[in-house]
Formats: structure tokens, sequence, C-alpha cells
């Protein structure tokens, strides 16, 4: 019972944006750059795409971990979930900071990405940990674009974008680490579409 509560309050503070970070945001030792206002508006709209896929790391890692068999795998899941509370707190900080707001379709983004996670789940946990690595590793392609496209100025920003960065690279390796199998290439093009869809419809939604 307690286990549910636990689970239900991280699902709405999630959907709600409302995360506690675990670690400074990295962009705290940055100052404030003077952005234009279509500057602002461009950085706010990336972060939260950033967001929404912070929303969607948090509904994989708990759709995962719920059907995840092995006890180190649980663990990784967990570790990795844990950071990617971060991620969700500091990028919802920094939409705030530039004055956008996050996705209105968060409730949505939220569900599908859970019922995908619990799939992934379901077909054990080498394969759970393959669509975890494959995920991971978009995500980090995705934020080396966002990392080109923000503001060269926008050093808070981009802090926050190098510090998620870092993060899913590790969470990658240690879903290699753990036994990840390697998903076939349809399933990737897949994933890409879906996120590229997401991503699009997220930066102006
Ligand atoms: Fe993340
Ligand atoms: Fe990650």
């Amino acid at each position: 019972m307690d286990r549910l509560i636990h689970e239900l309050d991280r699902v709405l503070r999630a959907i709600a944006g409302i995360a506690n970070a675990s670690r400074p945001s990295p962009a705290e030792s940055n100052a404030e750059a003077a952005l234009d206002e279509k500057e602002r508006a461009h950085a706010a709209a990336l972060m939260r795409v950033n967001h929404v896929g912070e929303i969607c790391a948090q509904a994989l890692y708990q759709g995962q971990a719920l059907t995840a068999r092995n006890a180190r795998a649980k663990a990784a899941l967990e570790q990795a979930a844990r950071e990617e509370e971060d991620h969700l707190a500091w990028s919802a900080d920094r939409i705030r900071e530039l004055g956008g707001r996050p996705s209105l379709l968060n409730p949505f983004w939220y569900a599908g990405s859970l019922a995908i996670g619990a799939l992934a789940g379901a077909l054990g946990d080498r394969w759970n940990l393959a669509f975890l690595a494959e995920t991971e590793h978009q995500v980090e392609e995705h934020l080396t674009g966002h990392l080109e496209a923000l503001p060269a100025k926008d050093q808070r920003t981009r802090a926050v974008v190098e510090a998620m960065r870092r993060d899913e690279a590790k969470h990658r390796a240690s879903a290699l680490r753990l036994g990840a199998a390697e998903l076939p290439e349809p399933a990737k093009a897949a994933m890409r579409l879906a996120s590229k869809v997401m991503t699009t419809v997220a930066y102006r939604l």
C-alpha cells in the first residue's frame, strides 16, 4: 500500500512538473544572459521539449522498474530514475526562469510512456535494458542537437543540458553493463519516429 501511494505521488508530481532535485541545478553556477524575446522563447520551448522527455523518462523507468526481475537491474533502474528526477526538476526550473510553461499534454506523454515501459519490461530484462540503452542513446543525441540550437550565450540553460547529457550517457553505459541486448533496426527507427512526433508537438504545446 505504501509503495502504491509512493508511486502515485511520483506520478502526480511528474505530471505536474513538481520534482525534488537531490543535486543542485547546474544552472546555478552560471549568470543569467541578456537574451532577447525570440531567444528566450526558443530556449524555453527547447527546455519544454526536454522536460517532456524527462516526464517520459519517469514513466519509462517506473514501468520498467515495476516489471524488472533481476535485482541488480532493478537497483540500477532506480538509481537512474532518481537522476531523471533531478533532470525533471532542473528543466522545470529553467522553463520557469525563461518565462515559459510546461507542456499541456504532460498527462498524455506520461501515460503513453508508462505503457511502453511496462511493455518493454514484460519482454524480459535483456530487452527491457536494450530499450533503455537505445532510449538513452537517442536522448543523448537529441541533447547534442539542443546544444547546437540553444543561444550560445545562454550558459544557464546550456549547463543544464550538458549535465543531463552526461547522466544519460552514464545510464546507457549501465544498461549495457547489465546485459542489454541490441535492438533490431526497425525498433530503433520506430523509436526515432515516436520521439520526432513528441519533440515537434512539445516544442509548440
Ligand atoms: Fe534525463
Ligand atoms: Fe537517462
